[in-house]
């Protein structure tokens, strides 16, 4: 047996237990990874409390968690053994990560480079894919202006980075609070609230939008006069729709091909990958609470196999 975030029906932060389950087995092409660290997401908030149900239902009981980082513990047939032992970054579609143990198909891992600590490499796949397809869809180059809403969050504190190594100009839309994180990495801040628009126009001319907040950010791109096509949403889909702007993510984003290119400007210090708490797996519950707080700089993981 061995332990995993489990849930058996939709709900608040309290359907999230941490429970005894079988230790998965890998089968052909899978390798079964010992989880050191697991990243959380938005996303798997809304899962949770039912927001998809229709669209992309839950099966119970459910795991939960995309992201992962940790160490091979054993392959299925047709995986060449020597891996076992390998330190590696990856990602399930399965709801699975939240665990001591996940089986994925060995095209879902990368190797970790040696320098990321664990809570780094094990916040990286969906945040880290998803800025890296937003930074894309808008066409950032070099002498652009882009401005990104929620830049002190999981996904803005990487989209900001993305952008700026392709050159741009970078203003990052968050709270005072995050002044000092964002100076120290090269980010205009404009602070969010009332004057927002006001603020945005004095700055000049801006060529391209990310939104990784929602709430109204798509109308303020599109009446700052950015062109629809180099505005990008990761959230506000019925404003993608009414205005026709774009929504790349981690659905176009997500591969192990994006994953090793991220860990490797990760590794060479590029991209540095802010985590705001690690918690126990045990502590699930507390560290969703503090993400649906909505107000993190980065990212939170769960380490389930313990702080350390
Ligand atoms: N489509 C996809 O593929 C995809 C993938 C990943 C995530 N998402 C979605 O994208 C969103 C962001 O994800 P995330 O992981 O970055 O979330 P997150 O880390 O929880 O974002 C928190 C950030 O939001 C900022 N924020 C709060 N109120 C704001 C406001 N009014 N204006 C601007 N920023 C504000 C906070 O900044 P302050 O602390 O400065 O207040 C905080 O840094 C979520 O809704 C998530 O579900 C979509």
């Amino acid at each position: 047996m061995s332990q995993a975030v489990q849930l058996h029906q939709y709900g608040d932060v309290d359907v999230l237990k941490v429970e005894d389950v079988a230790q998965p087995t890998p089968e052909t092409d899978q390798v079964l990874v010992r989880v050191k660290a697991a990243g959380i997401n938005p996303g798997e908030a809304s899962i949770r409390k039912g927001v998809f149900k229709d669209s992309w239902p839950s099966t119970f009981p459910s795991g939960q968690g995309s992201d992962f980082a940790g160490i091979i513990e054993a392959v299925g047939e047709g995986v060449d053994d020597t891996l076992i032992g390998a330190e590696v970054i990856g990602f399930t579609h399965d709801r699975a990560s939240q665990a001591e143990f996940v089986v994925v198909p060995q095209t879902q891992v990368t190797p970790k480079p040696a320098s990321l600590s664990w809570d780094v490499a094990g916040g990286l796949f969906v945040a880290g894919t998803t800025a890296y397809a937003a930074v894309r869809a808008v066409d950032v180059k070099a002498g652009d202006t882009v401005a990104i809403s929620g830049a002190s969050g999981g996904v803005g504190t990487l989209a900001v980075q993305l952008a700026q190594l392709r050159g741009a100009r970078v203003l990052g839309i968050a709270s005072p609070a995050r002044a000092e994180w964002l100076a120290a990495h090269d980010v205009e801040l404009v602070p969010y609230g009332d004057g927002l628009k006001e603020r945005l126009e004095a700055v000049g001319r801006i060529d391209a939008f990310i939104d990784t907040r929602g709430q109204g950010y798509v109308q303020l791109a599109v009446d700052l006069g950015i062109p629809r096509e180099r505005i990008n949403t990761i959230i506000d889909f019925a404003a993608a729709k009414h205005y026709g702007v774009k929504t790349e993510g981690n659905g176009v984003g997500g591969t192990t091909e994006v994953l090793s290119e991220l860990a490797r400007l990760v590794g060479e210090g590029q991209l540095d990958v802010p985590v705001a708490r690690a918690y126990p797996l045990a502590q699930v519950q507390e560290a969703y609470r503090e993400l649906e707080r909505g107000h993190t700089l980065g990212k939170i993981v769960l380490l389930p196999g313990g702080v350390g």
